[in-house]
């Protein structure tokens, strides 16, 4: 895919990048979604850091044309997303559908509009960044107007592989998840308090409408449509998304996906191994030392990483860091990472950051004659 790109406005923004001082607050933000699972979190997001209330458009469907949403204590409205509802926007963080991102995501950048996708639609094209500016910040260098965040599942696992990395080379990687119902949106969420309520109350169930089977009081062996090879998309996304982002094509991957009656947060078993013998007590340092990530690990006080104690927490959690006794240099551990936070939203406000960071919001080279 080519993306289309345009000159740079004379207006506005360039004035403030041509002297550097460009700061996020600066920027004029719309979220695509602002009424999704992901969208919320954005909006909590950037209240939290004071993002101006006049610099930021909620769009959405024409479903939600003209609801109002609560954004640092005061009610913005909410537009249908259109192409021309992104004429004079900045930034745009795309949290719908694929079939969004690829109808608008286009016109944003023939707008000039950095858009930051967090769906699946660009991920793996050549041009477009895939990015945890923990992992491989410095990829937002060379945007052409479109960079991709990872699969929610992605984002933790690379985060700890990039920390391991240095130790030994990586020679192989097992993971199996346990992902959260919010990982699929607002209306799971609603499903399985619904479920779960109408089977505590000894009620018959409706048919489920998010998932193939009901999810409360269940788990699921299957995220997303099987593939090839009797692996699902979502397994097939954590080894294809994994070896970008670490520029690692090779990279053996295997994964099992699972879906737990789990409101917030996703956790994962992880089993690496390497080329030569670690020490886990190295294993723990390198995780440690690593950004954006707490060793939560004292298994003695039985102290670990879990849903409960990492959903709303933006740093991705690492615990039972242990040997692997069925292989000579291998390491094992667990970890739990909120979805909403660096999951999606936070880790699209920080690939934004980065951009600003860097004097990235608008791409290096514009294409246009
Ligand atoms: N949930 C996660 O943990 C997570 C993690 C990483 C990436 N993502 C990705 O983020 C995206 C959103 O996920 P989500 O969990 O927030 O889903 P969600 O809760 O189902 O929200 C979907 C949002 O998309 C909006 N939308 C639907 N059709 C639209 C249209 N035609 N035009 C404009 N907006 C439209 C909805 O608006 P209405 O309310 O008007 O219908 C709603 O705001 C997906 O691409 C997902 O793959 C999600």
């Amino acid at each position: 895919m080519k993306i289309e790109t345009v000159p740079i406005p004379e207006a506005g923004l360039n004035s403030i990048i041509d002297d550097n001082a460009l700061q996020p607050s600066d920027l004029e933000i719309a979220i695509v979604g602002a009424t999704g699972a992901v969208g919320a979190v954005a909006l909590e997001l950037l209240a939290e850091r004071a993002h101006p209330a006049d610099k930021l458009r909620l769009l959405a469907s024409k479903r939600s044309h003209g609801k109002q949403l609560e954004y640092a204590g005061q009610m913005l409205t909410v537009q249908e997303a259109t192409p021309e509802s992104l004429d004079g926007v900045d930034v745009a963080f795309i949290s719908a559908s694929s079939e969004v991102s690829l109808a608008l995501a286009p016109e944003a950048v023939k707008r000039g509009v950095l858009v930051i996708d967090d769906g699946s639609a660009y991920r793996m094209e050549p041009d477009v960044p895939l990015v945890v500016p923990e992992v491989n910040g410095a990829d937002v260098e060379w945007h052409s107007g479109i960079i991709s965040i990872p699969n929610c599942t992605t984002t933790p696992l690379v985060m700890a592989l990039a920390a391991l990395r240095g130790l030994a080379e990586i020679t192989s990687v097992t993971v199996s998840t346990y992902q959260s119902v919010t990982g699929t949106g607002a209306a799971a969420r609603t499903e399985l308090l619904n479920q779960s309520r109408n089977m505590l109350a000894d009620n018959d169930l409706p048919p489920p409408t998010q998932y193939p089977h009901r999810i409360a009081f269940n788990l699921l062996p299957q995220v997303d449509d099987f593939v090839d090879e009797g692996y699902t998309k979502e397994e097939m996304k954590m080894l294809n998304e994994s070896r970008k982002i670490l520029g690692d094509n090779d990279l053996p991957l295997a994964a099992t996906c699972v879906r737990v009656p789990v409101e917030i947060s996703h956790c994962e078993s992880v089993t690496v191994e390497f080329d030569a013998p670690i020490s886990v007590n190295d294993a723990r340092v390198a995780i440690s030392e690593f950004p954006g990530i707490t060793l939560m690990d004292n298994p003695q006080d039985s102290l670990y990483p879990m849903p409960s104690n990492s959903a709303g927490e933006d740093q991705v959690m690492v615990g039972r860091v242990r040997r692997d006794i069925a292989h000579e240099n291998g390491i094992v551990f667990w970890l739990a990472a909120d979805n909403l936070r660096k999951g999606a939203a936070l880790n699209a406000l920080q690939i934004m950051d980065e951009c600003v960071k860097r004097n990235r919001v608008r791409p290096r080279v514009s294409a246009a004659a």
